[in-house]
């Protein structure tokens, strides 16, 4: 699909973010290649681009955590480029560790609500730590989907706000005890939210199913791998299930239960994705049988997916941040994941440990050193 290429990042200024002290960088359009050691930086740097996409860190960490050692606050600023016409968006975030305030804003307005100024600027951000949405715990999963599926379609957010702010309240009901007719009056709207979240989820493995079998296909050079949603609630698989119906069923047969376990037992916070072998191992589990090497390839397809729903969604392509991720995969599946690569039109800025891990672009990106929390072009 052709889509116009991606906002540029022109300018990032960091001020006691992480270990960064004062970094201030102009980007050329085409994007950077960021070389140097463990510890240097190259993750936070990553993270801090990202953090203007989703105001969190990407690793899961807590906004304090992202404050230099012995600051107080931390300031992120980014101007984007659309390089069709020309115009820009400066997008920017702060954080106040004492007072746990956090700022936004997009061309100097602060939004209404935070979730008003998320993906602004359509970035998918490729990482080592991206092996976990396939071989750890099914969070990983759920939260993976939770931020493609907030971004890029309408009305989930909302849902999944609804949905966590009704689940705390039916579980702190449940636990305490609480007479049926109480717990009752969370459900309906449990059931509501729910079932938006399981349809978007269940819609998106269904589009996206093909194309993650071919990306996978491809990076790996061996049978496609398969991309399915597991629901908690049996029987909502497809897009066409009446998820509202099947949740309030399964909620209706598990009552008895719920109440002896103080707990909510079914909903899509115990969804699950699944990615499961083709072939003569078809049908087996990547993420109890799979290489190291076939779940890292299943993770960057997911992520080759995600920049293909953000193209969808919103029209343009997105900018790609790479971290390290060569020096985890074999010549083989670099060399193919950099093919595909080269047709995402958009900006990329990679980091790595060393310059012979850097061919991407066929190796024309500007190099930068960094060293601890300094950057600069490098001769
Ligand atoms: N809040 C912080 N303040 C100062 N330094 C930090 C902070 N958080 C992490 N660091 C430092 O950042 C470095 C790790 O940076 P990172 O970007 O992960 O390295 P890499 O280049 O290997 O990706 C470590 O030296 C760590 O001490
Ligand atoms: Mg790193």
């Amino acid at each position: 699909m052709n889509a116009p290429p991606s906002l540029v990042c022109r300018e990032l200024r960091l001020r006691q973010f992480r270990n960064f002290a004062e970094l201030d960088l102009l980007f050329p359009r085409p994007g950077a290649a960021v070389i140097g050691p463990n510890g240097s930086g190259k993750t936070n740097l990553i993270e801090a681009l990202y953090y203007l996409e989703i105001f969190r860190s990407f690793r899961g960490a807590a906004d304090d955590q992202l404050v230099r050692f012995e600051g107080e606050a931390f300031h992120i600023r980014g101007r984007f480029e659309d390089p069709a016409t020309g115009r820009e968006v400066e997008v920017t975030a702060a954080y106040e560790k004492r007072r746990r305030k956090k700022v936004v804003t997009v061309d100097g307005a602060e939004p209404e609500r935070l979730g008003d100024a998320l993906g602004r600027i359509g970035v998918v951000v490729f990482s080592p730590s991206d092996v976990a949405i396939v071989a750890g715990a099914p969070g990983e999963r759920r939260r993976f989907l939770d931020i493609v599926l907030s971004l890029n379609a309408r009305g989930y957010l909302g849902a999944l706000q609804r949905y966590r702010h009704t689940l705390r309240q039916r579980n702190a009901l449940l636990r305490a005890g609480a007479p049926a007719a109480q717990i009752d009056a969370w459900t309906a709207s449990l059931v509501d939210s729910g079932a938006v979240i399981m349809a978007e989820r269940a819609r998106w493995v269904a589009e996206h199913r093909a194309a993650f079998a071919s990306r996978y296909e491809r990076i790996g050079g061996e049978v496609a791998a398969r991309l399915d949603y597991r629901p908690s609630v049996s029987g909502t698989e497809s897009p066409e299930s009446d998820f509202a119906g099947a949740l309030q069923a399964e909620l209706d047969r598990l009552a008895g239960r719920e109440r002896e376990r103080g707990l909510t037992l079914a909903g899509p916070h115990r969804d699950d994705l699944g990615f499961l072998r083709g072939g003569e191992e078809e049908g087996r589990d990547l993420r109890d049988f799979g290489s190291g090497g076939q779940q890292r390839t299943a993770a960057v397809s997911l992520r080759l997916v995600e920049a293909e729903t953000i193209r969808a969604a919103r029209g343009r392509a997105p900018l790609i941040l790479l971290d390290d991720i060569f020096a985890e995969l074999d010549p083989g599946r670099s060399r193919r994941l950099l093919e595909l690569l080269e047709e995402e039109p958009g900006q990329a800025i990679l980091t790595a440990p060393k310059a012979s891990d850097l061919e991407v672009r066929h190796g024309a990106l500007p190099r930068w050193r960094i060293a601890s929390g300094q950057i600069v072009a490098a001769a």
